[in-house]
């Protein structure tokens, strides 16, 4: 693969960033991952935008304009002959030359790395005819989780525990409400009615979250932002995910628990396919 570090593109043997990176030592940056469905990326204004307000949030400059993401995208896209994939970026508080807990200087350069995932078919995947069976567990993350950081190891010890259990993912849960996926948005269905957690520091907001209800409320569906418990999770007519990596993905069953038939929803299929054609 060729990587980008920094304004170059590399070997990704030969990129090379700093031990004293803050990203490294202190989780200190921020990230936006991009799907690439055709060769073409896939709602990237969103992204830029997220990624401009999670560097404001933590006080880090924006090394680049939105044209100069914009340009490093598709040169990585071209460079790696990504068709259907995703472009991975993160840019960390740089390397100050050793290790401190104070912000260094605001004229230091952020780090900036970037590389693809190849992904041949990806909006074909097959577990969207089959859906996601997701676990639950305690949502202990910090209480910013509207920045998009990059720590990110308590959702990848979520990951691992639905995976030991034998299911695709987990759904977080704090004071009995759910807030999200480990990498993506949750709602549930009931009759016409579509419901998902409000915006605010609980959770992420996704940009394919922002996509899917304006599609929804256009195709007369009814969306109510609300937090909802796992038990009228449970209870549901349906399920579903969304975010840059699954789009829209059916849930079919919480903790064991079938919903309705256990088989993909109607409503979640419908936003799929609204989701795809529109964007692609
Ligand atoms: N994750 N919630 C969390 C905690 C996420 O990490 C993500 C994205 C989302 C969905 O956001 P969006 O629709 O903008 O992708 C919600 C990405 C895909 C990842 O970490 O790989």
């Amino acid at each position: 693969r060729i990587v980008h570090v920094n304004g170059e593109f590399l070997p990704e043997a030969e990129a090379k960033v700093s031990v004293f990176d803050r990203g490294f030592l202190m989780a200190d940056g921020v990230y936006e991952v991009t799907s690439v469905l055709g060769g073409k990326l896939i709602d990237f204004a969103g992204h830029c935008l997220r990624l401009a307000r999670s560097l404001r949030e933590l006080e880090m400059t924006n090394p680049h304009t939105d044209a100069e993401w914009l340009e490093l995208h598709r040169q990585l896209v071209a460079r790696n002959e990504i068709v259907d994939g995703m472009v991975y970026l993160q840019v960390t508080r740089g390397n100050p030359g050793d290790r401190d807990f104070a912000y260094p200087a605001a004229d230091l350069p952020p780090t900036v790395v970037m590389f693809t995932q190849s992904k041949p078919g990806l909006a074909e995947s097959p577990a969207a005819k089959t859906g996601w069976k997701v676990i639950s567990v305690d949502d202990i993350r910090w209480g910013r989780r509207d920045i998009k950081t990059v720590q990110l190891l308590y959702p990848s010890m979520a990951k691992m525990a639905a995976k030991k259990a034998g299911v695709d993912d987990a759904w977080l849960v704090e004071d009995g409400f759910v807030t999200e996926g480990t990498s993506n948005n949750a709602y549930i269905v009931k009759g016409n009615r579509i419901i998902t957690r409000a915006l605010s520091s609980d959770i992420l907001h996704g940009i394919t979250r922002a996509a899917v209800l304006r599609f929804a409320v256009e195709a007369q569906m009814e969306v109510v932002e609300r937090s909802f418990t796992l038990a009228e999770a449970q209870e549901a007519d349906e399920a579903f995910i969304t975010s840059a990596s699954a789009f829209v993905m059916p849930v079919v069953q919480i903790d064991g628990k079938d919903l309705g038939t256990g088989k993909p929803g109607p409503v979640a299929a419908r936003l799929r396919e609204i989701y795809l054609d529109e964007m692609r």
